[in-house]
This record gives structure tokens, sequence and C-alpha cells, in this order.
């Protein structure tokens, strides 16, 4: 997850992708890129197991893909790295992505805040591992967040489905739980696991 900007929606979704991903099978690592560790904090309040979350300090960063291959070798099938609202040292990071999640809200200051880390991914040669998250949409049908993303999927750079602006995601992360932990059968719980599908299919690809 990386994006300079703050607020966006990194940890939130981390957290719930994480939960999702371990609910189709997966074993989850989640590393706390972030310098403020709301990704830890949250992992902390976990009373459910079944996801590792760690924190990895800055000068630790050029180590992540040593500390990724212990995770491996540990038997995690997914890593899950949460980054700070800034570029600063997070290259390796980057680099050490299958896949990079760049969550953006569905207006123009978000995509153009998103354009340095976007830039950064295609200097890496990322151009294919990179994917967009429109995220803390407007209640559907909303004409301009079906702009946003009819241009962003032209340029085949948009994860499917937007994740839809809703309290479960707020409430179920206060409570150190995945959206589809906290209200299963709710619909971000919906669009968190279809999400998660997405991610899931274009990592093997
Ligand atoms: N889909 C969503 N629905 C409702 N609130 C959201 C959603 N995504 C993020 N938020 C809220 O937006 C704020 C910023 O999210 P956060 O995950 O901390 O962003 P970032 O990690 O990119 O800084 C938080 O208050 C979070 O609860
Ligand atoms: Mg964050």
């Amino acid at each position: 997850m990386a994006v300079q900007k703050g607020g966006t929606g990194k940890t939130t979704l981390a957290a719930s992708l994480a939960v999702a991903a371990a609910e189709t099978g997966e074993s989850v690592v989640a590393f706390d890129l972030d310098p403020q560790g709301s990704l830890a904090g949250w992992g902390a309040l976990r009373r459910k197991n079944g996801i590792v979350v760690d924190r990895i300090q800055a000068w630790e960063i050029g180590q992540l893909p040593e500390i990724l291959d212990g995770a491996s070798e540990s038997g995690a099938t997914i890593a899950l790295v949460d980054t700070a609202g800034t570029a600063t040292g997070a290259t390796p990071a980057l680099s050490a992505a299958d896949l990079v999640l760049v969550p953006v809200r569905p207006s123009r200051l978000d995509l153009v805040a998103a354009r340095p880390t976007l830039q950064t991914l295609v200097g890496l040669g990322m151009r294919s591992r990179l994917a967009l998250v429109l995220n803390q949409c407007p209640p559907p049908p909303s004409a301009r967040t079906e702009a946003y993303a009819a241009q962003l999927r032209a340029l085949g750079v948009l994860a499917e489905p937007g994740i839809v602006q809703r309290v479960d995601h707020q409430d179920a992360v206060a409570a150190g739980l995945g959206v589809t932990e906290y209200a299963p059968l709710g619909q971000a719980a919906g669009e968190i696991r279809a999400l998660w599908d997405w991610i899931a299919t274009k990592m093997s690809a």
C-alpha cells in the first residue's frame, strides 16, 4: 500500500485486506513501515489471531527483501506492507512488491497527489505491477466516481471494485478487526472480499 498523501485509506484497506486474504486460506504477515504505527496498533488490538503484524523501522527498510524471504521461509504466503504517507525511503518496499496498491479518493486532488508515487513506480519498471484503488467513494451511483473509474480502467490500472465510504471500515479498525470480521454480511465486507479476489487474480497473473 503506497501513496504519498495521508488519509486515503492505506492502513484501513491494509487491515481489512489482510483479514480477507487470511479468510481465503492465505498465511498473512503484515508489515507496518509507517513511523506512526497505525497498522501495528491495529494488530495489537486484535483478539483474533491469524495475522502476524510486525513493525519495520526506517533503518530496516533496506533489509525488506531479506525480511520478506524470512517470512516466506516461516510459511507466510502473503506479505502485506503498509507504508507512510511520505515517499521518503519507501522505494525498497515498492520494488520488493509483486503488486503496489495506490488508494486514492475519487477526487482530482487525490489523483494529482498520487502522481509522484505512480511516476516512481513507472521509473522502477513496475507499470504492470501497480493498481489504483478508488476508496472512500460516495454511495453509488456517482457520475464523478464512474468517470474516474472509466479513465483508470482504460489505462489498465484500476483495482476493482471501488470501496465506498462506510462506517463499518472505521468501526472495524477501532475494534482490531477486518471489516469482514466486524460485519461479515455488510456491503463493506462484500466489497473488500471482491477487491481481495481481484488482487489475488492479478498477482497470480
Ligand atoms: N472506505 C472507508 N470508509 C470510511 N472511512 C474510511 C474508509 N477508508 C478510510 N477511512 C477513514 O479515513 C481516514 C484515513 O484512513 P487511513 O487508513 O488512516 O489512511 P492512510 O493510511 O492512507 O493515511 C481514517 O479515519 C479512516 O477511518
Ligand atoms: Mg496509514
